[in-house]
């Protein structure tokens, strides 16, 4: 007889188990202070609206997609970015078009969707490929059975691919410098106790703008450098990016990007471009990990399209089962684990609910994404889920992965091409193991990662 650890169910991917009712406030506070997740309790995983008391007399947490079209589509101008989604997705980024709110944000957010639209992506795919050969090359040089942590591989990868697009090299300061945000992002909570002691809370932004100035002046210093030496030297042939940034004029004054406009934008696209596909890449890595029979599937795929050829843009339709891996694990670990946290400017009527002025709105892709409702056995791991014949049955706002409404993420299609080639690549040469024992901990900061790293072996295959 097989004892419980041999049986065949799959383990279940990791993930804090809810407190059975809402917590005290105290209790709420001390675990959402580590991890936004644990806060989340039981009823939130299938109750279309609840009220959560502890964030404000009039919060709702919305998991009905039709209350989700009314607030983030259909009458999405009367839900704004609130005070306190600016605080938590702000973290001292001055400027960041994730984070304004005024109608600077769709001069903004127009001027860049051009670099991510599909007319511009399959131009990527050969500087995708590039860079993961280069990082396999370090791999192949490996000691047999040491272990890469898995998350900061796949950042360094993702920055450079990013800092390539835009420069055409790869501005080694630049990455150095995207890890030392990413550790601000990492130590930073999403809630505590002084965001609900107005005075406090104002003078931690103030600081929190000092510091994150301090911080970002690294950020700036390395991104101006390498702006300025790409104004030097433009050559039109290398096709970087940043040049249709350098030559756009203000729409309204028809004055060129001043340098701060452009730092900015560029700003912006490596911060919201580079760790949501760095984690989606570590946590789809590690899900593989743990389920060998979609591994297998997986492998047969990319050994099957690819023939022992590295991937170009026009194998991605040919990567079906790839793509759907990454979708599963877009679902069960979404980077942007809490989407939106809206603030309504009139009275509203949402699912029967009355909404009043001033009123705030979350929806949260983590909870969303395992709503007993909206998902069969929501824990399980099973791409299949995303096959066309499956999806189909889905209301469509039932995964948000990538938001929705006038906010949608502008990378999204360059997000999944460059994670399906990225695996494919990867799956191709080897299976990455986690190291025996390691505790793995999601952890909802602003992006949601593992607490304790994720340290992995890659073994050839
Ligand atoms: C797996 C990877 C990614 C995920 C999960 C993701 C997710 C999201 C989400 C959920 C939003 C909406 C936030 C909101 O409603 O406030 C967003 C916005 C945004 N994303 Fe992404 N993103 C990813 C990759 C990228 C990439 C690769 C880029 C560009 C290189 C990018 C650029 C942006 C920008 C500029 C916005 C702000 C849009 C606006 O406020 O108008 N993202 N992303």
């Amino acid at each position: 007889m097989k004892s419980i650890e041999e049986t065949e169910t799959p383990p279940i991917p990791a993930a804090p188990i809810p407190p059975p009712e809402q917590l005290p406030f105290f209790q709420y506070l001390r675990a959402t202070s580590d991890s936004t997740l644990a806060g989340y309790h039981y009823g939130m995983y299938e109750d279309w609206i609840v009220k959560i008391p502890h964030l404000g007399p009039n919060h709702f947490l919305i998991n009905d997609p039709a209350g989700i079209k009314r607030v983030l589509i259909d009458n999405a101008k009367n839900y704004v970015k609130g005070e306190m989604e600016q605080r938590v997705s702000a973290m001292g980024i001055e400027d960041s078009v994730v984070e304004i709110a005024d109608e600077s944000w769709r001069t903004r957010r127009s001027a860049m969707t051009p670099l991510f639209d599909y007319r511009s992506i399959p131009q990527y795919a050969p500087i995708i490929s590039d860079a993961c050969q280069r990082m396999l090359r370090t791999w192949h040089s490996l000691p047999r059975g040491e272990s890469i942590e898995i998350s900061a591989t796949m950042l360094r990868l993702t920055s450079q691919v990013i800092a390539q697009i835009l420069f055409a090299s790869e501005y080694e300061g630049i990455a150095e410098a995207m890890q030392t945000i990413s550790h601000r992002y990492r130590s930073e909570p999403m809630i505590d106790l002084v965001d609900f002691i107005p005075v406090l809370n104002r003078l931690r932004r103030l600081y929190r703008r000092r510091q994150g100035r301090r911080m970002f002046n690294h950020m700036a210093s390395a991104i101006d450098q390498a702006i300025a030496v790409r104004s030097r030297t433009r050559k039109a042939e290398d096709g970087a990016k940043v040049d249709s940034l350098l030559t756009l004029n203000d729409p309204k004054t028809g004055s060129p990007m001043t340098p701060e406009e452009l730092r900015s934008y560029v700003i912006t696209i490596f911060t919201a471009g580079h760790e949501t596909v760095a984690q989606a890449l570590a946590w789809t890595l590690y899900l593989l990990s743990q389920h060998p029979e979609q591994e297998s599937k997986l492998h047969r795929e990319v050994d099957t399209v690819l023939a022992g050829r590295a991937p170009d843009f026009t194998d991605l339709e040919r990567l079906p089962y790839t793509r759907m891996v990454i979708e599963e694990a877009l679902r069960l670990y979404p980077p942007f684990h809490m989407l939106a946290w809206r603030e309504a400017l009139a009275d509203d009527e949402v699912c029967g609910q009355s909404i009043p002025k001033g009123a705030t709105i979350s929806v949260v892709p983590w909870i969303l994404h395992r709503h007993r409702k909206l998902w069969d056995d929501p824990e399980r791991f099973d791409p299949e889920r995303f096959h066309p014949s499956q999806s189909a049955s889905r209301p469509r706002l039932a995964y948000l992965p990538f938001g929705v409404g006038p906010r949608v993420c502008i990378g999204a299609s360059f997000a999944m091409t460059q994670t399906t080639m990225i695996l494919a690549t990867i799956a191709q040469h080897y299976r990455l193991r986690l190291v025996p024992g390691h505790k793995v901990e999601p952890q909802g900061r602003l992006i949601l990662r593992a607490k304790y790293g994720l340290p992995m072996i890659p073994e050839p295959r």
